[in-house]
């Protein structure tokens, strides 16, 4: 059997009458990655807040590692570790001293005390500059700092707020073969991002947060099913080329007013080959072609019919 490692049901959250939360459900097995998915404003840092005992709900119940939030926030506290949206690392320590000072906070709860600090400098490749302030530190490093501190009390459960928006693409791999080391420790990892390839490359389950409600739920593979697939698209200058193309194309989808052709393809270099050889053979050509990659957006026009623009309300 898999026990649930966050529970959640009904959970409602407003600020004054700005519902956020409107009542939401999902459960995330011990020892998973769940992901929460939604733009800026859709309450992503308010569900972490609530689960996290930050923030008390309106209604709804919520479990976490088997305690209810409302009566045993306590042990709740005790079985997690939360890394803000915003790093929450002090600038005048240095990247030691910060992990030391975790250590400090935790005493009662680490066993292994003298080696954790090393051990963690070492794992996040912070070593180098372990005692340079941590002003000094680049985005990346902050954050990797900030969840060796989460990791100092070696917490069940972490809840990750957009761990790498903002990070350049180097520090992004980093956080997620981190995570993905967390998670072979047997850690459950609760994880909000803006990014549909961040869930699909992390994430077990993923929940899409839009307007208060979860608009669907499921694996990577399943919310992927729900979107036009990854795609090749061709734009040409005028409508008779574009009928031409559409008549030799035939598995494609035509935009007139556009003036495009969307042709599926897995946007490697031997379905463009295959596709632009076509279009040669015909003396075809396109003024544009670009591969397209579904994103949050596509998920969204998909799933609501809009865009991921914050409506103004
Ligand atoms: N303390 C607050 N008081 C009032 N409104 C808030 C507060 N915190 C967040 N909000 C509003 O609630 C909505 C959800 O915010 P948030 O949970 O921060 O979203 P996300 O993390 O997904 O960007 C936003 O419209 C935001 O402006
Ligand atoms: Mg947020």
């Amino acid at each position: 059997m898999t026990t649930s490692a966050i529970a959640v049901s009904g959970l409602r959250k407003a600020y004054k009458d700005k519902v956020v939360l409107d009542g939401i459900d999902f459960d995330v097995p011990a020892g998973t990655v769940f992901s929460l998915l939604g733009p800026n404003g859709a309450g992503k840092t308010t569900t972490v807040n609530v689960l996290t005992t930050l923030m008390r709900a309106d209604g709804g119940t919520v479990r976490v590692a088997g305690h209810d939030l409302a009566t045993e926030a306590g042990a709740v506290r005790a079985a997690i570790g939360v890394t803000g949206q915003f790093a929450a690392v002090d600038e005048l320590l240095t990247g030691r001293e910060n992990l030391q000072l975790m250590v400090d906070l935790n005493r009662r709860s680490i066993r292994n005390g003298g080696r954790v600090v090393p051990e963690l400098l070492e794992r996040f490749e912070l070593a180098e500059s372990a005692d340079k302030p941590a002003s000094t530190y680049s985005g990346g490093m902050r954050r990797k700092l900030d969840l060796a501190m989460t990791l100092v009390g070696d917490p069940q459960i972490i809840f990750l707020d957009e761990p790498t928006t903002g990070l350049d693409p180097r520090s992004r791999r980093t956080m997620w073969s981190i995570i993905r080391d967390l998670l072979a420790d047997g850690v459950t990892v609760f994880l909000t991002t803006q990014y549909l390839e961040e869930a699909d490359q992390l994430a077990d389950r993923v929940a899409v947060l839009d307007q208060g409600r979860l608009v669907a739920q499921g694996t990577p593979a399943e919310l992927k099913r729900m979107i036009p697939g990854t795609h090749i698209r061709l734009r040409f200058t005028t409508a008779d080329e574009l009928d031409e193309a559409a008549r030799v194309l035939t598995d494609a989808v035509r935009d007139d007013e556009a003036l495009t052709l969307r042709v599926p393809g897995d946007g490697g270099t031997k379905s463009l080959r295959t596709l632009l050889d076509r279009l040669d053979e015909y003396s075809l050509s396109a003024e544009e072609c670009s591969v397209h990659t579904p994103d949050l957006d596509d998920v969204f026009l998909a799933l609501t019919g809009r865009t991921t623009e914050v409506d103004a309300k």
